[in-house]
């Protein structure tokens, strides 16, 4: 049988500080009620001014290394996710390279937007069945927050920080393990989310950055008509390739965009309410973030158990979409 990449633990972080619907209230013009009704958001987490993509990356990555209860020396591998890194280089994985000793790794950052988790964990798992890694740490993580307009209603009731990590190993003769994974991008989705400044175009402080936008833009209506279509698109293709049918899913921990997105998704594939893992109240959109912590408090509420089949499936700024099948 060929090898698999077995998921050997999960872990997590949110920051402390909490965002409520009330706190937004007071400083743009919306509602509570609004942003309930339109997205399933209730609060939250945002990062302090110390606190940055790498602080959540490594709590994330050191809480699955010790429920893993491998040694650092053991991982060969460091993929983290995301599009909100410390610094445009050094990567974050980097970062969380050195904070947890892991001194016969390789790091890398792949940049997928709220997709990043999809697509990391596509390359944890891959490098693992090709044979180039057998312990991998895949993370999910983002502070989307650090690059929000707190004046545009339309996009700053979305965005929370928060991440997760997975501790892959491969492992031979398993059912377990990373099953299939679909990757998708569509270029021409481009203009609807970005973020200018601070890229080759637009360098910070240059000539060519002023009067450009220094926080995220959204064409919410353009993302969302996508994202309803995407969602349920990539999982079916993933079930479809993978042989399988949506009778077979235990469990769907989709990313926590918005709650109407998430709905037709799972109407689309066929799944039951008591399949989809939710936990956008609490947490809002933490972007690569989201799926690792869903997986997280599925598994740590019991909802998610060994030998369970869980179907995970993002998208975002590209635009990019995907989808993995794992046998946890
Ligand atoms: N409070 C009150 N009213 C608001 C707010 C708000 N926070 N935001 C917008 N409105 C108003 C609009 O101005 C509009 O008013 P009008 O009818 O007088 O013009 C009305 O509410 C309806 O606006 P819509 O934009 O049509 O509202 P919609 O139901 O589409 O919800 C939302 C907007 C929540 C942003 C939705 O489009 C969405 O979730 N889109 C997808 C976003 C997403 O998932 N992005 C993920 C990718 S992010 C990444 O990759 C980094």
């Amino acid at each position: 049988m060929s090898t698999r990449a077995v998921v050997l633990a999960v872990g997590h972080y949110t920051p402390e500080r909490v965002l409520t619907n009330a706190d937004l209230e007071k400083m743009v013009d919306t509602s509570d009620e609004w942003i309930v009704q339109r997205t399933g958001m209730r609060e939250r987490r945002v990062c302090s001014e110390n606190e940055t993509t790498s602080t959540i990356a490594i709590a994330a990555a050191r809480e699955a290394l010790e429920r893993s209860g491998l040694a650092p020396e053991a991982i060969d591998l460091v993929v983290c996710g995301t599009v909100t890194g410390d610094m445009w280089f050094p990567s974050t994985a980097a970062h969380v390279q050195r904070a947890l000793g892991l001194v016969n790794a390789g790091a890398m950052d792949v940049g997928a937007a709220c997709a990043g988790f999809i697509y990391s964990l596509s390359v944890g798992s891959a490098m693992i069945e090709a044979g180039h890694a057998k312990r991998v740490i895949v993370i999910g993580a983002d502070a989307l927050t650090k690059f929000t307009d707190y004046t545009d209603r339309s996009t700053c009731i979305l965005f929370g920080d928060g991440g997760g990590a997975l501790v892959l190993e491969g492992q031979e003769n398993t059912d377990r393990g990373v099953l299939h994974t679909v990757l998708f991008c569509d270029g021409n989705g481009i203009p609807h989310i970005d973020l200018e400044v601070g890229g080759s175009r637009f360098p910070a402080g240059s000539r060519q950055a002023e009067g450009r936008r220094t926080k995220i833009y959204m064409n919410g209506n353009e993302v969302y008509r996508f994202a309803v279509k995407a969602m349920g698109d990539a999982c079916v293709r993933c079930l479809e390739q993978a042989g399988m049918s949506a009778d077979e899913v235990d469990l769907f921990v989709p990313h926590q965009a918005n709650i109407r997105i998430i709905e037709s998704a799972a109407k689309r594939i066929g799944l039951p309410d008591d399949k989809v893992f939710l936990n956008i109240d609490k947490y809002g959109n933490t972007s690569g973030g989201s799926i690792p912590l869903g997986l997280y408090e599925a598994e740590r509420t019991g909802r998610l158990r060994k030998g369970m089949v869980v179907m995970t499936v993002g998208f975002g700024a590209g635009l990019v979409w995907g989808a993995n099948l794992i046998r946890w």
